[in-house]
């Protein structure tokens, strides 16, 4: 049932207007991308309340949860083709996270008090594999993130007797509690490996905007942001760009913008929409997260060893690709018709052949 309402879906959109973007916000039924003063929209049923989005660059696609009344679906749409699919479905998911260098999606599932992981390296399946890392007990994991440099799983625990942050091991040894005091209900959580910094926002509920950053270890917690929104301040999604962090606030239905690196009293708005956002994110790769970062030296070359993104072809792992007829180079972004006619048109026949005529 939920894997119909995921797959069948009609998108309104040519690909290719997709390809430059800023951030991407999920409202109601449609993704909103933008860029310097432009938004294109997409729109489907699928993406309708679409929460914790992320984006992988290597793949162009963007994966978000989806939630039915009786279960959860972590979902993936791959921008250049269109199409969407299932790859997880849990009794109720409160958030993942991809590895972009191992290949790994982690979640949390709220109802099995666990966090689960499965592989991606050949592409998103439709899958039911689910490989247990962690079971807890009296805890309650939501929001998850990564630090994919020194290979911790962070996650919010949003028990409200006891919230907590907490990290992990890549293989669930060493579980410490990192933050436990001053904390109500940790919604979202981002780890910037820029700034070497987690963010996560607490939805406290009380007018106050609160959101905190702390180093990766806990330490030196900051009030990044805090201050009287005069409307219920209800923060939902936080997404962490090269300069910025951007929170959707429930209370007064609007994307808001801060630096990442100072803490101000202020925030700037992004936007405001008539029905509350569910999602959102920004590009930021990978290779910008990690470059430069002397922690991050070991992952760099692992980045891009595996994988070639065709342009125009199936996607290869650098020993062995096809490219679509009419195409040629290492990524299939070269036209057989390039340079290939001195005088007259080039046409491309069905084999892929160039002639002039
Ligand atoms: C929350 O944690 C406390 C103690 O840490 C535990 O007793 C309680 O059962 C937990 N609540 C839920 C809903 O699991
Ligand atoms: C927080 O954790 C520390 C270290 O584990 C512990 O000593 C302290 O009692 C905890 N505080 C609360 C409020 O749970
Ligand atoms: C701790 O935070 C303060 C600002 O609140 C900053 O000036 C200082 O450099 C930080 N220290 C570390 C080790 O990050
Ligand atoms: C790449 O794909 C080819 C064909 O599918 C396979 O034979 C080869 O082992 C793969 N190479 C790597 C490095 O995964």
């Amino acid at each position: 049932m939920s894997r119909m309402r995921c797959v069948l879906a009609i998108v309104v959109l040519s690909a290719a207007a997709v390809q430059s973007w800023d951030v991407a916000v999920a409202v109601q039924n449609r993704l909103e991308f933008y860029s310097d003063g432009d938004k294109i929209t997409v729109e489907s049923n699928v993406f309708r309340n679409a929460r914790a989005l992320t984006y992988d660059a290597a793949h162009e696609t963007i994966l978000f949860i989806k939630k039915h009344t009786d279960d959860a679906s972590i979902c993936s749409f791959e921008m250049s083709t269109q199409k969407h699919k299932v790859l997880i479905t849990g009794k109720d998911i409160g958030g993942f996270t991809i590895d972009p260098i191992r290949k790994l999606l982690y979640w949390t599932d709220i109802v099995e008090r666990s966090i689960f992981w499965t592989s991606f390296k050949q592409g998103y399946k439709e899958t039911d594999t689910k490989n247990l890392l962690i079971k807890m007990e009296d805890e309650i994991p939501g929001a998850i993130a990564l630090d994919i440099c020194k290979g911790y799983v962070y996650w919010t625990n949003t028990n409200l007797t006891r919230p907590t942050v907490e990290r992990a091991r890549f293989d669930g040894t060493e579980k410490e509690v990192l933050i436990n005091a001053s904390i109500q209900n940790p919604v979202s959580l981002a780890i910037d490996q820029q700034t070497k910094k987690m963010f996560w926002a607490d939805n406290m509920g009380n007018k106050k905007y609160r959101i905190f950053s702390s180093t990766l270890d806990g330490k030196n917690r900051t009030d990044l942001i805090s201050g009287d929104s005069g409307a219920d301040f209800a923060p939902n999604a936080l997404t962490i760009s090269k300069d910025l962090m951007y929170v959707i606030d429930g209370g007064t239905h609007a994307v808001w913008e801060h630096s990442k690196y100072q803490i101000t009293e202020s925030l700037k708005n992004f936007g405001y929409f008539t029905e509350v956002p569910s999602g959102i994110v920004a590009k930021y790769t990978t290779e910008e997260q990690i470059q430069d970062k002397e922690e991050c030296k070991a992952v760099m070359p692992l980045l891009h060893n595996d994988k070639i993104i065709c342009v125009h072809g199936d996607t290869a792992n650098g020993t062995s690709y096809s490219c679509a007829p009419g195409y040629i180079g290492e990524r299939c972004d070269v036209s057989v018709c390039q340079n290939y006619c001195i005088q007259g048109t080039c046409s491309v026949s069905e084999e892929g052949e160039p002639s002039c005529g």
